[in-house]
């Protein structure tokens, strides 16, 4: 499909929904409008595509959402989208309704959707990263990451009050199914002790001795970040062994789903805005099986392929220095 058959596209959301998806809609929508095309909302993602839950979506469709948490044309996971059968019904559905190309918004797991409508069906598709985990590859940051991070922070400086009234420690455990990208970020930015990723793993024995050496210079209570990681219960196990091999009263907060909500910050309406024309762009210059993302604050563009198999590494700097600064 070249730029100039291009006439309508169609834009959803899908997996876990990230503060600022909101941003990205009315971006691709106004950006799309601008350029003279027309634009469809698929409502709850693989579900919307498959079942055709279609809706034209024009300028004031979008207006007063950009300060909007969630994400207007809902999300959804989609085990159905799985199979060929169900994606070529999808493929039927965007052509009777003359969907010429696709912006995907979500996260890996979303992509790995939007490439293989796109290699099995032709159907051209530009993928924009939106999740709050921040470990999409092709990009600094994914859109939903800085709130979350600010969200959790809101809530790690209020348990901090508590923790030190008390002289506890306490477990945070925040979201990041696969990565420590959040808890990386929150650990360093709220002063913790010790951060706990699944890309990493510690040794217990050293976390106790970090922590039993702060409090002979006086310190009376520590915070701990913990990803949620793939092993349920992991804050919950954590404190056991803590409990066990120190003595301290260990106790656990797990933030959750509160990370997911709420407005979106500057950074991410900026980031959202910016992504949501380039991915319109990309499809007007005839791009397609790509990821619009930055990178030193340029927008840049990266193999879909590339954005889907390939893992954004975590580095140890943050996690070392959150590590020195608390000693
Ligand atoms: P995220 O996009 O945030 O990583 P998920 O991993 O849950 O979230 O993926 C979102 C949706 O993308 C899934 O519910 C499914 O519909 C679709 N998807 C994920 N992996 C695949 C795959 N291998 N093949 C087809 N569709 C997929
Ligand atoms: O991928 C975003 C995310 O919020 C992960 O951090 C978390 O593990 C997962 O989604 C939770 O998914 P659900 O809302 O489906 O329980």
């Amino acid at each position: 499909m070249t730029s100039q058959k291009i006439k309508r596209i169609a834009v959803y959301t899908s997996g876990g929904d990230a503060p600022g998806m909101n941003a990205a809609i009315r971006s691709v929508v106004r950006s799309a409008i601008y350029q003279g095309l027309q634009v469809d909302g698929v409502l709850e993602g693989y579900s919307g595509l498959i079942s055709g839950q279609l809706q034209i979506l024009d300028l004031g469709s979008v207006a007063n959402i950009i300060q909007r948490g969630g994400t207007i044309l809902k999300s959804g996971r989609c085990p159905e989208f799985r199979t060929a059968d169900n994606r070529k019904i999808a493929s039927d559905n965007l052509k009777a309704n003359n969907i010429d190309a696709l912006v995907c918004i979500g996260g890996d797991g979303s992509f790995k959707g939007a490439h293989l409508l796109n290699s099995e069906h032709g159907i051209p598709i530009v993928a924009i990263p939106g999740t709050i985990d921040n470990d999409i590859f092709g990009t600094d940051n994914s859109i939903g990451f800085d709130t979350a991070i600010n969200t959790a922070l809101e809530a790690i400086d209020r348990i901090r009050d508590t923790a030190a009234s008390h002289s506890r420690l306490f477990i945070v455990e925040v979201m990041g199914r696969d990565s420590g990208f959040i808890a990386a970020a929150v650990g360093l930015a709220g002063g913790a002790e010790q951060v706990f990723v699944p890309e990493m793993p510690q040794n217990i024995p050293k976390v106790i001795e970090h922590i039993k050496r702060g409090m002979t210079r006086g310190k009376s209570s520590s915070i701990l970040i913990a990803a949620e990681g793939q092993k349920p219960g992991r804050a919950y196990d954590l404190a056991d062994v803590i409990r066990k091999h120190s003595g301290f009263d260990a106790k656990v907060c797990i933030l959750g789903h509160i990370q997911r909500g709420g407005s979106p910050t500057a950074n991410d309406r900026i980031l959202a805005s910016r992504l949501g024309s380039a991915a319109v762009n990309a499809l007007m210059a005839g791009k397609s099986g790509i990821m619009v993302g930055t990178h030193h604050d340029q927008v840049i563009m990266s193999p879909l392929e590339d954005c889907m198999t390939k893992k954004r590494v975590l580095s140890n700097e943050l996690l070392e220095l959150t590590r020195i600064l608390s000693h």
